[in-house]
């Protein structure tokens, strides 16, 4: 039988759960399927998003923490400067609003917003959607507590099936839907990826509605680098604690001093692209899917990507997607924008 086709037998059987070597019940079969098809390609990668489990969660906090990593507090400065004309934008004509917010998170940087348009006595309210439910449960409890006033409806799902579910609890009021896609995780898209996504989002709202999304802007290359390649290796850790997850979930045996981090900036593509590279020759074994995964020495998995956007960049993508560009909000550096866009 030829790779192909015994590559994906492989594949049909791990999704089914009958390629689990003995581990089927607790093993998350997508999770399998994606680890087992990104390391056994000719060229080695793994899905950025499985970098978010509880502990990835917990890195990915002090990489917003720490100085080098100048996207987050360049938001949140955003947030300060500008919620007012912010405000303006989202409540124009007198029609109450609703913030949908895609990946909320912990909202601390919404909170910034949530607040100025509660003392605005805004007519409003915020629609946090998360796949977690855990980070759906937190957040809607957190904002109970403090902002008892917000009208919240936190809903755990799938982006579209949440707008989707939105839309069937109408009540034949006019409302403008806003929704927020901030923090630059945009940025994991490549291009004609981001398009899809926009497109997406564009067939779930109507004309008139709006959507704004964090961009993090081309500036000097070794700021965006240094940026992903910090001294204390926290982003090395945020990497390869992936590696440790499918140690764990996948019964896999993983040394991660066997491997390197290394990203890599290139100024013309706008993309930093991060690898982690084996040091040596060596075999891993994944017990839950009974594989062998051979490494050359200096053999890489590619692990993430994040997009770095110019204005022609940005415009582009609004052009291609069905929006208009209303308005680019910038922190005092212009290091980063959140752009807002009204759909035609
Ligand atoms: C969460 C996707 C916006 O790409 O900047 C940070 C993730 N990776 N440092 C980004 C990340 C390494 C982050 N996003």
């Amino acid at each position: 039988m030829s790779y192909t086709t015994d590559h994906s037998k492989k594949t049909i059987a791990i999704l089914e759960g009958v390629g689990l070597n003995g581990y089927s019940q607790k093993v998350n079969r997508q999770f399998a399927a994606d680890v087992y098809a990104g390391l056994t390609a000719k060229e080695k990668s793994l899905p950025s998003k499985y970098l978010y489990n509880k502990r990835g969660d917990e890195i990915f906090q002090q990489i917003m923490d720490m100085e080098e990593y100048y996207p987050t507090r360049a938001e949140y400065e955003i947030f300060e400067m500008h919620r007012h004309e912010m405000l303006k934008y989202f409540s124009q004509d007198s029609i109450p609003f609703r913030l949908i917010e895609f990946g909320a998170g912990d909202g601390t940087k919404t909170k910034v917003l949530l607040r100025h348009f509660l003392e605005q006595q805004a007519d409003f309210s915020y629609v946090p959607i998360d796949i977690s439910t855990n980070i759906i449960e937190e957040l809607t409890t957190d904002l109970a507590e403090k902002m008892p006033d917000l009208k919240v409806q936190g809903i755990q799902d799938d982006y579209f099936r949440a707008i989707d579910r939105l839309k069937s609890s109408f009540n034949g009021q006019q409302v403008r839907n806003v929704v927020l896609f901030l923090g630059a995780n945009i940025g994991n898209f490549s291009n004609s990826e981001s398009i899809t996504f926009l497109k997406e989002i564009a067939t779930h709202l109507s004309p008139g509605d709006l959507l704004m999304t964090g961009f993090d802007l081309k500036k000097n290359p070794e700021r965006i680098l240094t940026a992903y390649f910090d001294k204390p290796g926290v982003t090395k850790a945020f990497k390869h604690n992936l590696l440790l997850r499918i140690n764990e979930e996948l019964k896999a045996d993983f040394n991660i001093d066997n491997f390197q981090y290394f990203p890599i900036y290139d100024p013309m593509e706008g993309s930093i692209r991060s690898y982690l590279v084996s040091k040596k020759e060596q075999q891993v074994t994944i017990s839950a899917i009974d594989e062998v995964v051979e490494f050359e020495a200096w053999e890489a998995i590619y692990m993430e990507r994040s997009q770095k956007y110019s204005l022609n960049d940005i415009e582009g993508l609004a052009q291609h997607s069905g929006f208009s560009v209303m308005h680019h909000f910038y922190d005092s550096q212009k290091l980063f924008t959140d752009s807002l866009w009204q759909l035609d």
